[in-house]
């Protein structure tokens, strides 16, 4: 099982739908404070990731436990129109429990089966429900997996938070740099409409597209005035360098073409792989409108940042040809809404 602990999800709930007479199903899982959900019809290539939480599930459940559409005992647990949410009517109800990972967390989840409405409604047999029983126990041994696969994750996103923390540190003009970048990246990935599991590639390409700047001399990182040629060609290694230092933890390998891809240009100018426009992954893309809007207001040693509405200017003016213009309008439109005085203002003063 590799990738996102989402995917890992959804490999779960097809092998379990897989198994038995239903045309659609969901997966909730909950591991410590952090609930992750995902439901998938299972023609469909991309599963629907359901909005925010829908736990906690009850403590004490029966596996295989038939829902009575009659009188919905699930839905009263959770407290959530399941049918609604999901889609399609459950039918049944797979319990399983994560016994705790490597990080003492305990965990429980839930796989709802059903039909979709309007569909054959579906008639369960003895056997159908031993299968399921079954199948919820290999659900759980699944989950398992996936459980001590998303500690390691986490322990390795640890050490590498600790590393953005260390290149903002080494950065002393740049303090919090990656994370404001990472929660703007994050905003805007959001409001283009990806998927949570991309807003979340994005935001930690936001967190970690500097990383490879562990690498720079402090006396170029910190040079108080513009650099020589020789030292911008130094400095501009440092996102191949963060492309190699990501590819090596194995959790993180997946961001790695974005943070490689992080100053290239929508026009093809950009370094290092002269990328042109979506041949540039979008994640990407976000993250170097992000990292320009707030390298620009930040106060530099040789110069004051500037003021929002100027930095927005700049934005617009390079859109189309720094910047891709789908996500300057995105970014321009967020920070618009966070202004006091409206949105409107800084865009229409540029364009
Ligand atoms: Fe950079």
């Amino acid at each position: 099982m590799s990738g996102s602990p989402q995917d890992g999800l959804v490999k779960i709930l097809r092998s379990v739908c897989g198994g038995l007479p239903v045309s659609d199903g969901a997966i909730w899982w909950s591991v410590g404070d952090r609930p992750l959900a995902c439901a998938a019809a299972l023609d469909d290539q991309d599963p629907k990731h359901l909005r925010g939480t829908l736990l906690p599930l009850p403590v004490r459940s029966r596996c295989g436990e038939r829902i009575d559409p009659d009188r919905p005992p699930l839905r009263l647990r959770l407290r959530v129109d399941l049918a609604g949410e999901l889609g399609f009517q459950p039918r049944l109800a797979l319990f399983f429990g994560v016994s705790g990972d490597p990080l003492e967390r305990s965990g429980q989840g839930v796989i709802l089966v059903g039909d979709r409405p309007g569909g054959t409604r579906i008639r369960w047999r003895a056997a159908d429900l031993r299968q399921a029983a079954t199948l919820a126990m290999l659900a759980n041994s699944a989950a398992e997996t996936l459980a001590v696969r998303d500690a390691a994750r986490q322990t390795s996103m640890q050490a590498v938070l600790a590393l953005a923390q260390a290149v903002d540190a080494k950065d002393h003009y740049t303090h919090m740099h990656s994370r404001s970048v990472a929660n703007m990246a994050a905003a805007v990935a959001t409001r283009l409409g990806l998927s949570p599991a991309e807003v979340e590639n994005t935001r930690m390409a936001g967190l970690l597209h500097d990383v490879g700047k562990i690498g720079i001399p402090d006396a170029i990182l910190n040079k108080p005035g513009p650099l020589d040629p020789a030292e911008t060609l130094q400095m501009r290694q440092h996102s191949a360098m963060g492309d190699r230092i990501t590819k090596t933890i194995d959790a993180l390998r997946y961001i790695a073409p974005l943070v490689r891809a992080h100053h290239e240009r929508w026009d093809g100018l950009g370094y290092p792989d002269r990328l042109k426009g979506e041949a540039i992954p979008l994640p990407a893309r976000i993250v170097t409108v992000a990292d320009a809007f707030d390298a620009m207001t930040s106060d530099r040693v040789y110069r004051p940042g500037r003021s929002i509405a100027k930095a927005a200017e700049e934005l617009l003016r390079e859109r189309g040809s720094q910047f891709d213009p789908a996500v300057v309008d995105a970014l321009v439109a967020y920070i618009g809404e966070r202004l006091p005085n409206g949105g409107a203002a800084s865009a229409e003063q540029a364009s």
